[in-house]
């Protein structure tokens, strides 16, 4: 019982590869039923924060890639790096918004086949999800965190941005995705290029 409380207490702590992970177990279990279903080939982050979700991107992709396949099949971007917990993923110290990042990530992304954008940066991550999705190849695969449903009661934080901000000419609702996402309120919005 006290080791159990005792495991319980760290649970809460919540920590991947034994460090603090912001993401919550509900949005880790999200990505990785979309991981396995969908395999994407070339992941990019938007806001590597203290790279724990990066580590196990990171990682997917080195199981996933066999060696002879074009590297890295990850990276992740992130104005300030020395929250850093890791040197193992290949991070770069870059603005989201600068003109020469967005292209570099659209390059990135565009030899893939099936690529993956993970949006967790500056707010509202609306912005970059439009910002992106417009050049992004058909069948991206677009999660973007911090978004509320419409019409969401309670204690709705002003960094939350709401789907009405998303322009919905270029990208899609991904299911299973969103709404398990909306069930397990994960906050994270799964979408798709069209
Ligand atoms: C919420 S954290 C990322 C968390 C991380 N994706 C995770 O799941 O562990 C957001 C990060 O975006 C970075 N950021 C904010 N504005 C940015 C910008 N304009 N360009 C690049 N990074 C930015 C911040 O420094 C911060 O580390």
């Amino acid at each position: 019982m006290k080791y159990l409380k005792q495991m319980l207490a760290h649970n809460k702590k919540r920590s991947l590869f034994g460090n603090y992970v912001q993401q919550s177990w509900a949005s880790l279990w999200v990505i990785e039923q979309m991981l396995s279903a969908h395999k994407p080939d070339r992941i990019a982050e938007l806001g590597s924060g203290n790279g724990l979700l990066s580590t196990y991107l990171w990682a997917y992709t080195q199981m996933e890639m066999p060696s002879h396949m074009i590297k890295p099949g990850f990276m992740t971007i992130d104005v300030d790096l020395s929250k850093s917990k890791s040197t193992l993923y290949p991070a770069k110290k870059a603005d989201i918004y600068a003109k020469e990042t967005v292209q570099k990530i659209l390059n990135f992304l565009g030899n893939g086949t099936r690529p993956f954008l993970l949006v967790d940066g500056l707010d509202p991550k609306s912005a970059e999800v439009n910002l992106y999705a417009p050049d992004l190849k058909s069948g991206t695969v677009i999660f973007a965190h911090d978004c509320i449903l419409e019409g969401s009661t309670g204690a709705v934080k002003k960094w939350l941005f709401p789907e009405s901000q998303i322009d919905w000419k270029h990208v899609r609702r991904l299911e299973p995705y969103y709404s398990m996402g909306v069930e397990l309120d994960t906050r994270m919005l799964a979408l798709e290029r069209v």
